[in-house]
């Protein structure tokens, strides 16, 4: 079997990300949404969504850090967009275990904001470990794990065009330059 195996092409990234953006320029067609992307996975994903949509909006980021082992988060910047009053759409590059999600969730539900809605270009639903609710979802995958359109491997390939799913992880590990021919195939 292959080591690396292409899960979603651009062109399908293309399609989906544009049928989200204007899901939520209908949904939000009155107002003018906050929308906070949770660094550094969403990169891709927030650019591709906030130019497919046809309303205005306002762009925020955030970002988490990990304690390892526990699965604890917390919020390391917060937001510089006011957000009392604003309806905001957390975009997230994959839910997972769903333990970000909910401390974000919690976290911004401390502001006062009007609604809260999340978009998930990936739900890795079958390893959900908490439940929490994701307003928009790209697609569903399976448990293997990704690379590419934001998702990375220690850092690189985040800026591969599309998503990758890695079918053998010690090969990677092994050797973490096995990945970029599929990432770059036009510098091979
Ligand atoms: P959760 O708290 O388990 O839902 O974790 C979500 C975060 O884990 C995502 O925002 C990603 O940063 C990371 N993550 C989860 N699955 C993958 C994957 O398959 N590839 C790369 N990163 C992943």
């Amino acid at each position: 079997m292959a080591d690396f195996v292409e899960v979603v092409t651009v062109e399908d990234l293309t399609r989906r990300v544009s049928e989200l953006g204007q899901q939520l320029s209908d949904d939000y067609a009155d107002r003018v949404p906050v929308m906070i992307g949770v660094l550094n996975g969403c990169v891709p994903f927030m650019a591709d969504l906030v130019r497919a949509m046809e309303i205005d909006v306002a762009v925020d980021f955030l970002s988490l850090t990990r304690f390892d082992g526990s699965g604890r988060v917390g919020m390391a910047l917060d937001a510089g967009v006011p957000l009392g009053g604003r309806d905001v759409i957390l975009v997230e590059d994959i839910v997972d275990t769903g333990l970000t999600l909910v401390t974000l969730r919690k976290m911004l539900g401390l502001h006062e904001i009007a609604s809260l809605a999340t978009v998930a270009l990936l739900d890795k639903a079958p390893r959900r470990i908490v439940e929490v609710p994701v307003e928009y979802r790209g697609f569903e995958v399976g448990d293997e794990f990704l690379i590419g359109y934001g998702l990375d491997w220690n850092h690189s390939y985040r800026n591969a065009k599309s998503l990758w799913a890695v079918m053998d992880l010690s090969v990677l590990q092994s050797d973490a330059d096995a990945f970029a021919p599929f990432a770059y195939p036009a510098s091979v």
